[in-house]
């Protein structure tokens, strides 16, 4: 392991994170990457919507819940063939450093954009739910398995009809959600082109912000801390799940 230089270990104590990558049709596209401030240039041109840092959201209210912090359009959208896997690499928003969390869920959402999703106002997208990751049986959230650079997987519905989308992935942290507001948001989103799909156009959507409110059972839970076992019979916030027919 290189050596820890003094940024690298303030950002370790900031713990936050960010998706760096994402693979579709087995091509890997980065970023990109937070403009902290910067927004002269876009630095890379992934399909990613760039967003101003690596912070939560922590306002459920907010614009910023839709496509994270003061997020901007991404120009390129990445083809994926419908009925595949899209696979999502996290960090702790420097390469080297995992994603920090350990408890909660992680649900990836996808929204018609009805033309190109670089024109589109994520507030007004209606998003359903393709994934949403639970506590494993041994009682670990999937969450927790990125701490070792692990990566997530969704699939994209086949019977979906063919066109533009916007991905909406998601980590929530819930290490401070026994308290109102408590929750951490890290959304991240994605242009896609669904390429070979079917004639489905999933119905159970939700805006974000609104998709959410503050005290839904999935978001505040006051009794978290009150017993060994933690968070049992987690309930997930949101639509259900969107099941290709
Ligand atoms: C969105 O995030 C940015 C960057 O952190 C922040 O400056 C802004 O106030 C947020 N907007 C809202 C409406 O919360």
């Amino acid at each position: 392991m290189k050596a820890l230089t003094v940024s690298s270990l303030l950002s370790l104590v900031a713990a936050h994170g960010i998706v760096k990558q994402v693979i579709l049709n087995d091509q890997t596209h980065t970023g990109p990457y937070p403009n902290y401030g910067d927004d002269s240039e876009i630095k890379s041109k992934g399909p990613i919507r760039q967003v101003t840092n690596t912070k939560p959201i922590k306002d459920i209210y907010s614009p910023n819940l839709s496509c994270g912090r003061d997020s901007v359009p991404s120009e390129y959208s990445a083809p994926v063939a419908a009925g595949t896997d899209v696979e999502f690499i996290w960090n702790g928003g420097e390469d080297g450093i995992p994603w920090p969390h350990s408890t909660g869920p992680i649900i990836t959402y996808m929204g018609n954009c009805n033309g190109d999703c670089k024109n589109v106002d994520p507030t007004t997208i209606d998003f359903f739910k393709i994934s949403e990751d639970d506590k494993r049986p041994d009682g670990m959230w999937e969450q927790a398995t990125l701490k070792n650079f692990n990566t997530v997987k969704a699939t994209v519905p086949w019977d979906i009809a063919s066109g533009n989308y916007m991905i909406r992935h998601e980590i929530i942290a819930l290490h401070e959600a026994n308290m109102v507001g408590g929750c951490e948001f890290y959304p991240s989103c994605i242009n896609v082109q669904v390429q070979g799909g079917g004639d489905a156009y999933p119905s159970d959507t939700v805006k974000f912000p609104g998709g959410y409110n503050e005290q839904d059972p999935g978001i505040y839970l006051p009794n978290m801390y009150d017993s060994q076992q933690g968070i049992t019979d987690y309930q997930q916030p949101g639509p259900a799940l969107y099941a290709a027919s």
